[in-house]
Formats: C-alpha cells, structure tokens, sequence
C-alpha cells in the first residue's frame, strides 16, 4: 500500500487559494490525504500541493467545475476509488456576484446558485454515496454570516448560502444514522481575494461593525474546520457556527 492510501481522504472544494487552500493546508497537517479542487487555475492547486508535500503533508489537484453534476460525481468518484472513501467533504468553492436586486440578470443569478448551491449539493451526493457504505463520515460547508443576516446588494449570494444552511440541517437529519456529520460554518469578514476588493473606507465600515474590531483570516476558519473533522466533534451535527468576531449574534 502506498503512504498516501493510508490517509484518509479529504476532498477541499476550491482548494487552490484562499480559506480553501488555508482547509486544504489544516488538513494535511491533520494527517488526511487532501485532494484540492481547483476549476480554472491547476497551476495554484498544483503548487499548493508541491507546498504540502514538502510540509511532509499529502495532497493532490484534482480538476472540476462544482456546478457540473457529471463531472462532480465521475472525479469523486474516482478518488475514492484510488484512496478509499470520502472521510471529510469541505465545501468551500463559492462565488459572489453582487449588485441590486433591480439590476440582478438571470445569468447571475444562475451562476450564483449553480456555484454556491448547487455545486454544494453535487459534491455533498457524491461524497456521501461513499460515506454511506463506510458509515462514517464529516461533511463541512462554508456558508456565509451573510446567509444569516442578509446583506443589501448581496441578495442572489444570501439565498444561495442560506440555503446551504437548510441543506445541510436536513442532511444531518437523513444522515445521521450513518454515523456521517453535517455542519455548516458561516464565516464574517476574513482577509482573502474575495475581501481584498474592498476599499479602506468599506474596510473601516466593516470594523466598526465588528465586536472584537479585526479581520479574520482563513486559518481562523481552517481551525474550525480541522475540529468538525476530526472525533472530537463526534457528538455535533446539523449545527451552523458563526466564526465573525461578533458580527452576528
Ligand atoms: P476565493 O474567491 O478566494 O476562493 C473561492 C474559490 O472557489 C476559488 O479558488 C475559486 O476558483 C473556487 N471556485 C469558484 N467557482 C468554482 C467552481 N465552479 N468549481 C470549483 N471551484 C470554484 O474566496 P474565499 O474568500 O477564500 O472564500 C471561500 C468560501 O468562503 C466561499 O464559499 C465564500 O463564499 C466563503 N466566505 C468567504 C468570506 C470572506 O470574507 N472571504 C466570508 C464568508 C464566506
């Protein structure tokens, strides 16, 4: 048996920058073989997983569109066909078009819940196919704060992320006699790309709303995520957890 089969398997949707890759990073440290989703930009993924290998971790890229149902299920799939089943599923890709509800087109509306929902929903069918037969597992969606408390401008992203809420709490309910665990994180404001965009001004608005007056960072979301995967949480499931500095409460 090879070193990697040993691991067990995490799959990290969206892996190759941001909270995704910090989850990817965690989880590798934990001791999971980490395939690292990535649609668009293999070289990221795959320098992230030259980084983990080096960091004595065991990781690998694996390509797919969330939002395509075809090539979810045949990547998924694969990869517990080459390194046993799904033991941790992160769903963390996630996309946010934003703009008035007047000025919202179909197409990002589309784009919206086909990535943050949808896609969610594929990977969670796939991943759990496999967690079923192995009656175990750990399944982890990144929502938003802004799923909970709504966000004027945001509305198309808001449905999609709280609607991963309610996904996921029935889930936990049809799941849950299968030993497989399904708990939703919503994180604030955390510094990434997706961040990054704001101005200073947006940025000072944000502390201000901000209880413990600072940013997250992704590793702030990695550790929750590391504990949900890991037996320590064995008795939590169907649970949304906040990780934004007071921001809602
Ligand atoms: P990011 O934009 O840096 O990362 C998102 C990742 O998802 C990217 O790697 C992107 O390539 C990937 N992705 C997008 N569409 C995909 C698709 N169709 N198939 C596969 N991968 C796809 O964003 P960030 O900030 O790291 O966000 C990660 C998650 O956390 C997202 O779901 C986001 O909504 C959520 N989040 C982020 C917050 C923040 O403050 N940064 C706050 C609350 C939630």
């Amino acid at each position: 048996m090879s070193e990697t089969a040993k691991k067990p398997l995490a799959i990290v949707t969206g892996a190759s920058r941001g909270i995704g890759a910090s989850i990817a990073r965690r989880l590798a440290a934990d001791g999971y073989h980490v395939a690292l989703n990535y649609s668009s930009n293999e070289a990221k993924a795959r320098e992230l997983a030259d980084q983990i290998q080096a960091d004595g971790g065991s990781a690998e890229p694996v390509g797919f569109n969330v939002a395509e149902s075809a090539q979810v299920d045949e990547k998924i799939e694969a990869l517990g066909k080459a390194h046993g089943p799904v033991a941790v599923l992160v769903n963390n890709a996630g996309i946010t078009i934003d703009g008035l509800l007047m000025r919202l087109k179909d197409e990002d509306l589309d784009k919206t819940l086909a990535v943050d929902l949808k896609g969610a929903i594929y990977c969670t069918r796939a991943a759990t196919r496999q967690m079923m037969r192995a009656r175990k597992g750990s399944v982890i969606q990144i929502s938003s704060v802004i799923g909970e408390m709504g966000n004027a401008g945001q509305s198309a992203y808001a449905a999609a992320k709280a609607g991963l809420i309610g996904f996921s709490k029935s889930i936990a309910k049809e799941l849950a006699s299968r030993q497989i665990r399904v708990n939703t994180i919503t994180p604030g404001f955390i510094e990434t790309d997706m961040t990054g965009a704001l101005t200073n001004e947006q940025k000072e608005g944000i502390l201000r709303s901000v209880p413990l007056g600072f940013l997250g960072t992704p590793e702030d979301i990695a550790a929750l995520v590391s504990f949900l995967a890991s037996p320590s949480s064995r008795y939590i499931t169907g649970q949304v957890i906040g990780v934004n500095g007071g921001l809602y409460i």
